[in-house]
């Protein structure tokens, strides 16, 4: 494959997006600073492949068609400081017992793909962040500026483009070496589970890991060739939030002369950029990836059917992945009109749940945190909503790390307030830790198999 830079790639109108209202993007305070990032940034090598990008295309489309499972998670944020090889490889085996419980149970395949290498920006609801009277910028992402709270840090730093970049680069290294050097091998479906905490989710996997490694002795009684098993495709996704790092590492290929985002092989519009006609749709309509858009409960109608004409005019197969947020309480009374409006145009992207976004709280101690029940309880209405509907349930998007932390409440290790105190540790949203994780995966395999 042959790539060159989309530097003139006027043509393709890539930069068309510079004439539009571009929301959430920081303010840079040295522009000499930020134009050298960004040309260093358009000479890096890609980090994923247009071909891969095409064959995930391919893949989603099958999901959206009933065949198949999306399982995408991952960090609200990713931190230069966590993108250590037990972190990531923590949550890589967490994936991998997500996805096991899944296609077990669904007998279905399912695509995994992280939250991962790429995940270091992030809308903020404010520009500022007030404390003890002092302001200073808020913090918008490792790939923008610091979380501590001075001035230096919170300054926007454009070399940390440079280091989103490397550090993402790292990270699908390690993803890579773990899904494809032998670490993914379905025969090793129990080591995913060592080094995890006894509890009862962990103490049912460990079952269904059993009859797994039976059916698989049986098979290779059979004589069954095992090299499928060996490893296993995960790709990796971000949101496409910042025109600084994303513009640079968008490249024309060759093939096909088709633009393409090679940050990540999915790319998604986050819930406050996806103004019709501002710059973030004007933009990812002109990448060739498959790309994802939230939808929050205030999304109406005709703000979905004209996504669909804005970013999959030719209703391609896979390219377009509709990400509801709603919220369990309002799940069952928004998600259904957008359901069957998108039926009605006979537009047929792939559907997925994001249970977390919609059911945020904070709690009496002052975390931001969200209840297990809310989150399971909106997977479930996604699952009722799609069956009244007719239309397949086919994903779920859920933040979530592999260690052992405290931050939504519940679960079957009953998390409660005091906990939050002793073990959290995210800058940004409050994810799932290990064993909520599983206790979800099996509650998805359960609505799948009824479904
Ligand atoms: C996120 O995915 O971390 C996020 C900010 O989500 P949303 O755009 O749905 O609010
Ligand atoms: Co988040």
């Amino acid at each position: 494959m042959n790539l060159v830079n989309a530097t003139d790639a006027t043509t393709a109108g890539l930069d068309n997006y510079v004439n539009l209202p571009a929301a959430q993007q920081p303010t840079w305070p040295d522009l000499a600073a930020l134009d050298a990032a960004k040309v260093e940034l358009s000479k890096r090598a890609p980090l994923v492949f247009a071909g891969e990008v095409d064959l995930l295309r391919n893949r989603l489309a099958d999901a959206a068609a009933g065949k198949a499972f999306l399982l995408q998670g991952g960090d609200c944020a990713e931190t230069f400081a966590d993108a250590t090889a037990e972190k990531i490889r923590n949550r890589v085996k967490t994936m991998l017992q997500m996805a096991v419980v899944l296609t077990y149970g669904a007998s279905m395949p399912v695509i995994k793909m992280g939250r991962m290498a790429g995940q270091f920006a992030k809308p903020r609801s404010s520009n500022d962040e007030t404390r003890e009277g002092l302001t200073l910028p808020a913090y918008r992402g490792d790939a923008v500026n610091g979380y501590d709270f001075n001035l230096e840090s919170r300054t926007a730093n454009p070399q940390r483009l440079l280091q989103a970049y490397e550090t993402s680069a790292s990270t699908l290294n390690l993803i890579r070496a773990f899904t494809k050097g032998g670490f993914a091998d379905l025969r090793s479906v129990h080591e995913w589970n060592r080094g995890f905490a006894n509890n009862p989710v962990n103490a049912k996997y460990l079952s269904l890991a059993k009859e797994i490694d039976r059916a698989i002795k049986f098979m290779a009684a059979c004589g069954a060739d095992f090299e499928e098993l060996r490893t296993t495709e995960f790709f990796v996704s971000h949101e496409a939030l910042l025109f600084d790092y994303e513009r640079p590492m968008t490249r024309i290929d060759s093939r096909t002369g088709g633009a393409y985002d090679l940050s990540g092989h999915f790319v998604w519009i986050g819930e406050r950029t996806r103004q019709l006609d501002g710059a973030h749709v004007d933009f990812l309509s002109r990448v060739r990836n498959p790309i994802g858009v939230k939808l929050g409960p205030t999304t109406s109608t005709s703000d979905v059917l004209s996504l669909i004409e804005k970013l999959d005019p030719n209703r391609e197969p896979g390219r377009l992945t509709f990400i509801s947020r709603m919220g369990a309480s309002k799940i069952r009374e928004e998600l259904p009109k957008l359901v069957e409006a998108v039926k009605d145009s006979g537009a047929t992207p792939l559907w997925i749940t994001d249970p977390m976004h919609g059911n945020g709280i904070t709690t009496k101690n002052g975390y931001k945190s969200r209840r297990f029940d809310d989150v399971m309880d909106e997977v479930a209405g996604f699952f009722e909503v799609h069956r009244a509907a007719g239309t397949f349930p086919g994903g779920v998007h859920v933040e979530l790390t592999g260690d052992d932390v405290a931050e939504c409440l519940g679960g079957s290790e009953l998390i409660d307030e005091g906990t939050l105190e002793e073990r959290y540790e995210s800058l940004c949203d409050p994810r799932l830790n290990h064993s909520q994780s599983l206790e979800l995966a099996f509650l998805v395999s359960e609505s799948l198999t009824k479904r």
